[in-house]
């Protein structure tokens, strides 16, 4: 009998044409070796014939997606796309697809915008603005979601090389196209410029005079610092910050516009300068009390609690402007651990300090005291009072209750932390944008 016809990856062609985008099928995830369903959001051909499918997980975050060979998949349980949206296409077709997407972007000042820094180039990097999170502007990319879309959800750059460290992105991020094709796009860890080469960083590097973000440096206790970066003042710094944490956060829209915001850039020093750790960006003026829009720990230094010192320092700012904040949301999953984090010790803190020394006997403490204290939106302390499961129906009313084991865990684990942030060290005063002209 005749066998039936396979493609070069040994997988017979009528199976390769149910592979389509949007279909659901069992990955063998290489990492772990476990089989998790995944869609599949696009598949390549290879040189030697066969095809790799970039794959998301269902149910797992968009920064585990990744490209996968086929004996990776078990073809045997393939689930085809039900929604009218994701019909089946053929690869051909899809490819093109895929290009026509890309070129409506370039209309839309991409590509045309987008210059890499070549080696001798060193003028001030022109990219398309992007800005997680803010008002709606003109230019929002949210206008051309849906061009957008399937392009965005596949990782485009490969790894990125800043300073000592190099990193792995998470996520799409618009560098030009260029860059994406090379193994590492190089990063000048100071003025955030991008290159295609260790030879152009070096070269960069002898004319970059920065050993330290620009703006000014508004809180320094040893060797952390924090610097404010006007987003309308140093466009090509902030520019370049967004698209460089663009690679890592995801569930934000992105804007054109840098000017409404502010960054807050924390650094840690050493010999060879101040070197940033992460950042927050904040709206000027934001009609919602939002003291953060996005916030971002390199992945090289995170979990080791600046994502935690970055919030604190947030709702340092929002004391000193004498208003109660919040971040934006929606929060990505890792951004709810760490508030849910910093909210539960600040929480806690206040309540344990405030029974130390009460005001009245019996003790008494509201919501809303506790919200002043704080800095903290009402909705984030209940949150957080829930979560902790402190709140309790007593006698027809709700009241607070710590006990001593909670008081004890909640020590030990503030003695874990060394290194907090101190409002003495802040030396800032609050501008008040709503009276300016102009941002
Ligand atoms: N897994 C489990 N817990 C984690 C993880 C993780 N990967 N990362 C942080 N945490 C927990 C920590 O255990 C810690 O809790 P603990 O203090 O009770 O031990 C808490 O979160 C804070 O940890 P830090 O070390 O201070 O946080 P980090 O420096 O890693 O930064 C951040 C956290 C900023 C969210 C970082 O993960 C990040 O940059 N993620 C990518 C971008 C992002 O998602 N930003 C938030 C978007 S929401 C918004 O922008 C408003
Ligand atoms: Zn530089």
């Amino acid at each position: 009998m005749k066998s039936e016809l396979t493609n070069g990856s040994g997988i017979s062609n009528k199976i390769a044409l149910l592979l389509v985008e949007g279909a659901r099928v069992p990955v063998r995830k290489r990492s772990t070796d476990d089989w998790i369903e995944g869609e599949i959001v696009a598949k390549r051909p290879l040189e030697n014939g066969k095809q790799e499918f970039y794959i998301h997980y269902i149910d797992y975050n968009k920064r585990l997606d990744e490209w996968v060979s086929d004996d990776q998949l078990d073809v045997n349980k393939i689930k085809l796309p039900q929604t009218k949206n994701s019909r089946p296409v053929s690869p051909t077709a899809m490819l093109n697809k895929v290009s026509r997407k890309r070129k409506i972007e370039d209309t839309n000042g991409y590509s045309s915008s987008h210059s890499a820094n070549s080696d001798t180039d060193d003028s001030p990097t022109i990219v398309p603005p992007i800005v997680p999170a803010g008002p709606p502007s003109t230019g929002s990319l949210s206008q051309n979601q849906n061009t957008y879309d399937g392009l965005t959800r596949i990782k485009n750059v490969q790894q990125i090389e800043m300073g000592k460290a190099r990193m792995t992105p998470w996520y799409f991020s618009p560098y030009p196209q260029e860059l994406c094709n090379l193994p590492v796009i190089y990063i000048c860890e100071f003025c955030l410029k991008y290159l295609k080469s260790s030879n152009c960083l070096k070269r960069h590097k002898l004319k970059c005079k920065l050993y330290h973000p620009p703006g000014n440096e508004i809180y320094r206790k040893n060797n952390i610092s924090v610097f404010e970066i006007d987003g309308r003042k140093n466009k090509n710094y902030a520019q370049n910050l967004c698209l460089l944490a663009k690679l890592f956060l995801d569930h934000k829209t992105l804007y054109y516009d840098t000017d409404p915001f502010l960054f807050y850039v924390m650094t840690e020093y050493d010999q060879f300068g101040l070197h940033m750790v992460g950042y927050f960006s904040k709206e000027k003026e934001s009609s919602e009390d939002y003291n953060v829009a996005c916030i971002l720990t390199l992945p090289c230094h995170q979990k080791k609690g600046y994502g935690r010192l970055l919030i604190e320092f947030s709702y340092l700012l929002s004391q000193v402007e004498g208003k109660l904040g919040s971040p934006e949301k929606p929060l990505s999953d890792l951004g709810l651990l760490s508030y849910r984090s910093y909210w539960s010790n600040a929480v806690l803190e206040a309540l344990i300090q405030y029974l130390d020394s009460p005001t009245e006997s019996p003790p008494s403490l509201t919501i809303l005291e506790l919200c002043d204290r704080l800095c903290m939106k009402k909705e984030d302390v209940i949150s957080t009072l829930q979560h902790l499961n402190l709140i309790h129906y007593y006698k027809g009313q709700y009241i607070i209750c710590l006990s001593n084991e909670i008081i004890d865990q909640h020590r030990k684990s503030m003695f874990r932390r060394k290194v907090r942030i101190d409002e003495k060290y802040l030396q800032w005063q609050p501008k008040d944008w709503s009276k300016r002209g102009k941002w």
